[in-house]
């Protein structure tokens, strides 16, 4: 490709500066294929560590590994051309202390060739942060429901809907602010609270089961397409895939057993000497 038509991926400050203004789309993706669809339509793809949940069907994020993100991510980045790639670090890559998270977040960053990483933000990570911005990697936050704690937690369960949580939630989302992060993810918190810390912030925040009001919002793509029996309320359902691929998989099962597949079409002959 010529360097007049390569097309340019968005960066941290087109990120950045969306604050206030439009909102950032952004989905997940895990893969090439799926990562090229939808790459004209988001601002942000985010390699979540939900990869673990969705597509090897984990019952948490815990078990997700570095291998898993780093492969996830690169699938991402060759299937992308514009979209920014965010990729999650998993639970254990940066907790310990900060010299690790650099050299996990920088092992993503090589390897996969994205944009940032995203960490969980409990009020411990600001250290983490700071220190992953200082030596250049952008870092995203996460607040609210951190799928990663949820065996602390207790479960998947919306955070900040006390005033004691309520405190603790906009604490974290304004010490990673103020560590750095150019865009911090609320999950899973009362309305008003993300209106709040979307106020309180100077960095754009990334809704998904928050507020309209965040500077953006992101969904699982599953969830969206109607993978599963069983969404968040907080999740729009656009398309019904569950039953459109049991569909498509009843008729080839039907074709197979009939022997109308494969037909004339869909065989190769001869060629005339
Ligand atoms: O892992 C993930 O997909 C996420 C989003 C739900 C924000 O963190």
């Amino acid at each position: 490709m010529s360097k007049q038509t390569q097309t340019r991926r968005k960066t941290v400050k087109d990120i950045a500066s969306a604050k206030g203004g439009d909102p950032l789309v952004c989905l997940t993706a895990y893969d090439a294929p799926t990562a090229s669809i939808l790459d004209e339509h988001c601002d942000v793809l985010l390699v979540g560590d939900s990869v673990g949940m969705v597509v090897h069907g984990l019952d948490t994020p815990v078990g997700v590994t570095m291998e898993m993100m780093i492969l996830h991510g690169q699938a991402v980045m060759r299937g992308s051309e514009q979209a920014f790639v965010v990729v999650d670090m998993p639970f254990g890559s940066y907790e310990t202390n900060a010299d690790t998270a650099f050299e996990n977040a920088a092992r993503i960053m090589k390897e996969t060739g994205c944009q940032a990483v995203k960490l969980e933000s409990g009020a411990y990570a600001a250290h983490q942060i700071a220190h992953l911005v200082e030596r250049g990697v952008p870092v995203m936050g996460h607040v609210g429901l951190r799928p990663q704690a949820v065996n602390v937690t207790g479960g998947f369960k919306a955070q900040g809907r006390n005033s004691d949580e309520r405190a603790r939630v906009m604490e974290e989302a304004k010490a990673a602010e103020q560590a750095g992060a150019f865009a911090i993810v609320i999950e899973g918190v009362a309305e008003d609270l993300a209106d709040e810390i979307t106020r309180q912030v100077s960095c754009p925040t990334i809704g998904i089961g928050a507020s309209a009001s965040c500077d953006g919002q992101v969904l699982v793509l599953q969830d969206m397409l109607g993978y599963f029996d069983w969404t968040p309320k907080f999740v729009r359902t656009y398309h019904d895939m569950r039953t459109e691929i049991g569909k498509a998989a009843q008729s080839y099962a039907a074709d197979v057993r009939a022997r109308r597949f494969p037909g004339e079409a869909e065989t190769y002959k001869l060629r005339k000497q």
